[in-house]
């Protein structure tokens, strides 16, 4: 028995609905395994803007600081999007979080449901078997470097700057990743043009010999955005640059057939965060049409990463597998009026774990 304390940062858009089914499905485990959960709920985003002035209120922070862990929905509201000139945007709250909690590698896993396969846009013979991971440096790069404008705003420039420190960090999570898995890593860069990328280059070449059960290779960022649509299931862990992982991993997504499948962690210095890959939809906000497995997942690997227990994790795939295979989906996945809501699709799974 585990007494877990969770912060849950719902977010905007569909995420308060997404994260409700993914607290069921929790609760449902806790039940099961005799666990206690204490859910403490926290602002975040365009909801955190609107009641505070600030899109990662330091009161958000002091609550994920002292969490097991964080599961979190999604942010962005369209309101901001088209006002270039908003001083204040929930983005940046989303960028703040992870810098002040040090989330340093961001988790990306890519797979196909067997039964869902036909749903990809890509032929099914090139993505049969597909299941790689992408681990996204998140704390660093071009997204942090400095940046400013020059000549009247008439020169904008972002800097790329990476420590062997980050690098080596970051790389151990995905040599260690690849140890449980297919024992392959990909260093994925542009060391063909760019100083840092050789640095990456260099550093993980540096350390292949304390690894040298995993064969290591080098690919540049442009070869692999190719080779991802081309045969993704020729790759195992593929570690990666913040701005490479964003881009890359986006991509990945479409091979699984909807982005409301596939979850992510975001593994920090203390404290981990879990969400799912999509982001806030708010064309779908409100309607209970949104697909929850994302963020059931992302539920999976916290009880994998930051909880260490396994049984309960593969308990919630295995339901989520079921739910998959009985054609229990949402709208992203079948025709509307056939379509399983938000909220039944989470209750579907949660009572399925408790009759496993
Ligand atoms: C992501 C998102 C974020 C990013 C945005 C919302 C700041 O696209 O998590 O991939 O660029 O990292
Ligand atoms: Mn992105």
């Amino acid at each position: 028995m585990k007494n877990l304390s969770i912060a849950v940062l719902p977010g905007d858009g569909i995420g308060p609905e997404i994260i409700n089914q993914a607290v069921k499905v929790c609760d449902s485990i806790a039940k099961k395994f005799g666990h206690k959960i204490k859910w403490n709920h926290a602002l975040v985003g365009a909801v955190a803007i609107d009641a505070t002035g600030n899109p990662y209120p330091e009161e958000t922070h002091k609550i994920c600081v002292n969490a097991d862990a964080i599961l979190f929905g999604a942010l962005g509201d369209p309101k901001y999007d088209n006002n270039p000139m908003a001083k204040v945007r929930p983005e940046q709250g989303l960028l703040k979080m992870r810098k002040k909690l040090g989330l340093y590698a961001n988790i990306r896993p890519t797979f196909v449901f067997p039964s869902l396969i036909d749903k990809s846009p890509i032929k099914r013979e090139r993505i049969i078997g597909t299941d790689l991971v992408f681990v996204r440096e998140l704390t660093g790069g071009i997204y942090f470097g400095e940046k400013g404008t020059k000549e009247n705003g008439k020169v904008a420039y972002d800097t790329c700057l990476y420590s062997e420190k980050e690098i080596i960090r970051l790389a151990k999570v995905g040599f260690e990743l690849a140890r449980n898995r297919n024992k392959k890593l990909c260093c994925v860069d542009k060391a063909n043009v760019l100083e840092s990328s050789r640095l990456w280059r260099k550093t993980i070449q540096d350390m292949e010999s304390n690894y040298k059960d995993i064969e290591v290779s080098y690919e540049f960022a442009d070869a692999v955005a190719m080779r991802l649509i081309q045969s993704p299931n020729m790759y195992d862990v593929l570690v990666t640059a913040n701005l490479f992982g964003d881009i890359l991993t986006d991509e990945a997504s479409v091979i699984s057939g909807s982005m409301g499948l596939m979850p992510s962690a975001s593994i920090g210095l203390e404290t981990s965060l879990y969400e799912p890959i999509h982001g806030s939809y708010p064309q779908a906000a409100g309607k209970n049409i949104a697909n929850p497995i994302a963020t059931i997942l992302s539920a999976a690997m916290m009880f994998e990463q930051s909880f260490k227990l396994d049984e309960e994790s593969k308990m919630i795939k295995k339901a989520v597998n079921l739910c998959v295979k009985e054609s229990i989906l949402s709208e992203d996945l079948v025709k509307p009026n056939v379509a399983y809501s938000t909220s039944k699709i989470g209750s579907w799974i949660s009572d399925r774990i408790l009759s496993l």
